[in-house]
C-alpha cells in the first residue's frame, strides 16, 4: 500500500522513520482513524478538531491545516484505490539526536498516514449485525484519557484480557465502580428504553461516533438519551449494552462477562439508534 510520511507518498516497505522519534521513545504523539466508505468520510472534520486539539495538549505545533489533512486523506485514499478504508494519522513530536524527557526546544514533528481495509459500512439490520462478547475489567489506565495519545499501552493490556477469554472487548470501571469506556470503544447502556452513557471527562476519549449518535438521538428526539455516570450494576443489569467506535458504529454487546445481556438478543433499540445513526449525513 501507499503511505504518507513527512509530505511525500511513498510504498509502505519505503517508510522510515528514526529511532530516536519521540513516537518510538515514549510514546509522544497523537493519532486518528477515519472512516471512509467508498470516498465518504465519516465525521472528518471532528477526527480532525480532535487531534488538533490533542496536539494543542502536547505542546506540539500544528503541521498541517484542516484542509491541508483533507487533501492528504483524498489523495490516500484515492491512491490506495478507495472501497472501505480506514484512514490512520499519525504526528508524533519527531526525533531528537538525546533522550531527554522535556520537550526539546526545535524538533520537526513527524507526520505519517496509511490507509487500512474495513468491513462496509454497518446496516441497522438484525440479520446482518456483528455482535459482540465483551469482558469486564477495572480501569487501570492513566487519567487522561481524553487525549488520544499513541501510548496506548494500557489500552492493548486491557483488551487483551478480551482475547484471552474468547471475547471481542473489554469494558472498564473506575475504582468506584462506574463505567468509563471499552479498551478501544466508548460504551452506551439501555434500560426499558432509555440510552444513557458516561459524561465527558478525563476518564474517556470523547469518541467521535459517540458524539454523533448523541446528536442523531437528540435531533430525533424520540429515544431518550442522558450523560450521566452509570455503575457496574447498571451495566450488568442492562436490557441493551453498545460499543461505539469509528470502524464499528454501534456494535451490540449480546454477551457480559460469560452470561447474556437483556434476554442475550441484540435490541430493539440498538435497531432504532443504528437506523438513525445510518440516515444522517456526517
Ligand atoms: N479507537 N475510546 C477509545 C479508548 C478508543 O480508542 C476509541 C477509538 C474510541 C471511539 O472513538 P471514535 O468514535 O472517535 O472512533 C473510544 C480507534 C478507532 C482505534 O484506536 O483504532
Amino acid at each position: 500500500s501507499t503511505v504518507y510520511l513527512n509530505g511525500e507518498f511513498m510504498p509502505m516497505t519505503e517508510a522510515k522513520i528514526s529511532p530516536m522519534d519521540r513516537g518510538f521513545l515514549f510514546g509522544d504523539g497523537i493519532y486518528e482513524v477515519v472512516p471512509s466508505y467508498s470516498g465518504k468520510l465519516v465525521g472528518f472534520e471532528p477526527h480532525i478538531r480532535r487531534m488538533q486539539d490533542g496536539l494543542t495538549a502536547l505542546e506540539i505545533e500544528q503541521p498541517l491545516t484542516l484542509e491541508q489533512w483533507r487533501t492528504l486523506t483524498e489523495t490516500l485514499l484515492e491512491k490506495n484505490g478507495g472501497g472501505d478504508l480506514g484512514v490512520y494519522m499519525h504526528v508524533s513530536r519527531g526525533a531528537d539526536i538525546k533522550r531527554a524527557h522535556g520537550y526539546p526546544a526545535s524538533v520537526k514533528p513527524t507526520v505519517f498516514a496509511f490507509t487500512f481495509e474495513i468491513p462496509s459500512e454497518p446496516v441497522a439490520d438484525l440479520d446482518k449485525v456483528k455482535t459482540y462478547k465483551a469482558v469486564t475489567e477495572q480501569d487501570l489506565r492513566w487519567q487522561r484519557c481524553n487525549i488520544k495519545s499513541t501510548a496506548l499501552l494500557g489500552n492493548v493490556m486491557h483488551y487483551q484480557a478480551s482475547q484471552r477469554s474468547g471475547a471481542g472487548e473489554t469494558i472498564l470501571f473506575n475504582r468506584h465502580n462506574e463505567l468509563t469506556e471499552a479498551a478501544s470503544c466508548n460504551v452506551f447502556v439501555v434500560k426499558n428504553g432509555v440510552i444513557a452513557t458516561p459524561p465527558l471527562d478525563h476518564q474517556i476519549l470523547p469518541g467521535i461516533t459517540r458524539h454523533i449518535l448523541l446528536d442523531v438521538l437528540r435531533q430525533d428526539g424520540s429515544l431518550p438519551v442522558e450523560e450521566r455516570t452509570i455503575d457496574m450494576d447498571e451495566v450488568k443489569n442492562a436490557d441493551e449494552i453498545w460499543l461505539t467506535s469509528s470502524s464499528k458504529e454501534i456494535a451490540p454487546v449480546v454477551e457480559l462477562d460469560g452470561k447474556p445481556v437483556g434476554n442475550g438478543k441484540v435490541g430493539s433499540v440498538w435497531l432504532a439508534a443504528q437506523r438513525l445513526f445510518s440516515e444522517c449525513k456526517y
